[in-house]
């Protein structure tokens, strides 16, 4: 029953909390599940993601793992318990990035936090939900929608990058707490540290989502086999970019990426071959 742990992101942005995950886990072994060929999620239709995401989550458990995590904080807003609920089992587990990001933001707020996310993140205003189940405190949540473009283009360092977070910022107005609310954004420390003042605590949720993980393994033993810190790498988008890319997600290079595609409402390997022109069905 015990396995590889699975970590699922829409892209490479959920690499960066491997990243913390792997840091506190060093034994275990991980398969990672990029759907970069169909991401960016954030601006999608509810149901969509959730189809998206039965995809992935059922093919990580079919690689033989037993706990996946969804590290895309738009999945885990819109559709972590659909996910718990249809695929949950005594020896089967599906964690997310929410409830540990909401943990967190609690324990250092000193009383009004600041959320950013994507559209679906923020529409779902789940983030909020968890906080509210934990303090009364005030929760200002606001999409940031070209923040994860930036990343993938490689502009972090860039005039651009400073001033889209400031405005993003400035739609949060008066906060002490800035919650990094997409994988994405912890790339963009910099520019955030740069636009903040020292008062205000900028909270990347990734290295507490790994604090719960460790004490879920102890808590659920099974679930994760003795490893050798073995990684592997599958995206759905094309492998050659995934790794470049990843790569700074991760901060490490990335094992040789494997391709798949979707047939018939099913993830299965390989690259499916490039649809160049017009395509008739
Ligand atoms: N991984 C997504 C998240 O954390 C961001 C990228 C996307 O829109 O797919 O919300």
């Amino acid at each position: 029953m015990s396995g590889p742990i699975g970590v699922y992101d829409s892209g490479f942005g959920g690499l960066s909390v491997l990243r913390a995950l792997r840091a506190r886990l060093p034994e275990a072994d991980f398969v990672y599940l990029g759907d970069s060929g169909r991401a960016p999620y954030g601006g999608r239709d509810v149901h969509t993601i959730l189809d998206l995401a039965e995809q992935c989550v059922e093919r990580l458990f079919d690689e033989g793992a037993a706990v996946v995590i969804v590290a895309c904080h738009t999945v885990s807003s819109v559709a972590l318990r659909h996910l718990q609920a249809r695929y949950g089992t005594e020896r089967r587990r599906v964690l997310g990035v929410t409830i540990p990001a909401a943990e967190r933001a609690v324990g250092v707020t000193r009383g009004r936090i600041g959320f950013l996310g994507t559209a679906r993140t923020v529409a779902s205003g789940t983030f909020a939900t968890e906080v509210h189940k934990l303090a009364a405190v005030e929760v200002i949540e606001r999409a940031a929608p070209l923040l994860a473009p930036i990343v993938e283009e490689g502009w972090e360092e860039s005039e651009v990058a400073s001033a889209a977070v400031a405005r993003y910022l400035h739609l949060l107005g008066e906060v002490d707490t800035v919650v990094l609310g997409c994988t994405h954004y912890p790339l963009l420390r910099r520019a955030f540290e740069g636009a903040l003042g020292p008062e205000v605590t900028l909270l990347d949720p990734a290295p507490h989502v790994a604090e719960r993980l460790v004490d879920w393994v102890a808590r659920h033993p099974g679930f994760v086999g003795a490893g050798t810190g073995r990684l592997r790498a599958l995206t759905t988008g094309e492998p050659t970019r995934f790794a470049e890319l990843g790569q700074r997600f991760l901060g490490a290079p990335l094992p040789a990426v494997e391709c798949l595609h979707e047939r018939d409402g099913k993830l299965v390997s390989g690259s499916g071959g490039a649809s160049v022109g017009q395509v008739v069905r």
